[in-house]
């Protein structure tokens, strides 16, 4: 089997790792890669939205499965791209059609979907340009924090949680306005929920499901969650409050009725879906969807499934996932990420990054890197994801923060406390 995998971060060089230990592959490439799938396999020098690009290549290349990593893609509908193509349609796409990612696409889809399947999520209104005057209204009948949406992809920063309702009244009255563009022509007002979040995976075909390893990430830049958002600082596999218990109520209350809601509403989804689900006094809640993996979760649920990937992938396109299954590694696993002095505000790349031969049996996942004159050089405001497994998640903690020590390069900077609050 001749896979091409979409995307270039941390994600996907946990997913080409994952890939690469399989005997069913015959050849992987990643597009576009990083320093980090270089060394793995063949990287190849196309956008993720390029899809007649993917398209040359796939056939050119005798590609028998496309992985695809990221969201936009999905959003912008390369599954059905290919579905619609008869050169193209018996390549297997692991990535829902353009209908499943909706669930990622719009926050009103996805909150409609819950209500119209029952599923648990937070309260919530959605308003249009036109409704400014009602929506700043219904922000008066709401207690703080007030949470604003906008309805499209913001590359994670469309989501506003503020105490104060002048400045919610301020901030909606932009959003509406156009501060996102289009994906804020419509915003979710939303109940608040208060609780520790937490990650589940599922992979799907459509018709049955199989739940991967949960995950918690860190999103603030500062430890102890302070400071602005990231796009995450490090995450722990398994999450401790995610027992036997917790778990049955996620599949039975929100797993299961999002994958026979997406049959039942005829949407065509074989991919993975990512719950970002919300502990709320021992009641998961839903926060969101997402139509991917997550990063970096991935670097760590990656290295604690023990199942061939590939062998699920094909059961996902081919509708027999039921006749699989998934094993967890009993470890735990723990990734921090290094990142560039600055990260999320401005930062500067280009610096040598040394010492990562020197990590013992952690593994390293590439983030933003690049090789230049045989130098690997910081390339992102993430760098590189340290990933480690332990007996126990502290076991794990102290071999990842050893080995964060040994990777250095000029402003480094990560989180110290990942994993404590649990
Ligand atoms: P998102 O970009 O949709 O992942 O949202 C960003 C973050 O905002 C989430 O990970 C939560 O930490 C927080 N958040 C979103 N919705 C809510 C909510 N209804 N109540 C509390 N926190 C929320
Ligand atoms: N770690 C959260 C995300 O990938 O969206």
């Amino acid at each position: 089997m001749n896979i091409l995998l979409l995307g270039s971060g941390g994600r996907e060089h946990a997913l080409a790792w994952k890939i690469a230990q399989s005997p069913r592959l015959d050849r992987l490439y990643v597009a576009p890669g990083n320093a980090g799938t270089a060394k793995l396999c063949e990287n190849v020098p196309l956008k993720v939205n390029d899809f007649d690009g993917i398209a040359r290549f796939v056939a050119d290349n005798n590609i028998d499965m496309l992985v695809v990593g990221p969201e936009v893609p999905l959003v912008e509908g390369i599954a059905d791209y290919f579905k619609q193509r008869p050169e193209l349609s018996a390549v297997k796409v692991i990535g829902p059609s353009k209908a499943g990612a909706r669930l990622e696409g719009s926050k009103d889809f996805a909150k409609a979907f819950m209500m119209r399947h029952a599923i648990p999520t937070a309260a919530y209104h959605t308003f249009n340009g036109t409704q400014l005057a009602e929506a700043q209204a219904f922000l008066e009948t709401l207690q703080p924090p007030y949470v604003l949406k906008a309805d499209g992809l913001c590359a994670g920063k469309g989501v506003l949680i503020l105490s104060n309702l002048k400045e919610a009244k301020t901030q909606l009255a932009e959003m509406l306005g156009g501060k996102f563009g289009t994906a804020s022509a419509s915003i979710v007002i939303e109940e608040f929920l208060s609780g520790i979040e937490c990650s589940v995976f599922a992979l799907t075909d459509g018709k049955h499901y199989k739940i991967l390893p949960e995950a918690k990430d860190y999103k603030r830049i500062g430890e102890y969650d302070t400071g602005l958002n990231t796009g995450g600082m490090g995450s722990v596999s398994p999450v401790p409050f995610a027992n036997n218990a917790w778990m049955k109520k996620v599949e039975e209350q929100i797993i299961k009725p999002t994958v026979e809601g997406l049959a039942e509403e005829g949407i065509d989804y074989k991919g993975f879906i990512f719950f970002g689900l919300i502990n709320c006094n021992g009641q998961p809640k839903v926060i969101e969807y997402n139509c991917r993996m997550g990063d970096p979760e991935t670097e760590t649920v990656m290295p604690r499934l023990k199942t061939d990937i590939v062998e699920l992938f094909e059961a996902v396109a081919d509708g027999t996932l039921d006749r699989c299954t998934v094993e967890h590694d009993e470890r735990a696993a723990v990734c921090v990420m290094l990142v560039s002095g600055g990260y999320p505000l401005e930062y500067k790349k280009g610096y040598e990054i040394n010492g990562t031969d020197k990590v013992g049996d952690c593994l390293l996942f590439h983030a933003g890197t690049t090789i230049k004159d045989g130098h690997l050089l910081t390339d992102g405001g993430r760098v590189i994801a340290v990933t480690a497994y332990g007996t126990d998640k502290e076991e794990a903690l102290e071999k990842a923060m050893d080995a964060a020590k040994t990777v250095t390069f000029t402003d480094r900077y990560y989180r110290r406390d990942i994993g404590k609050d649990l």
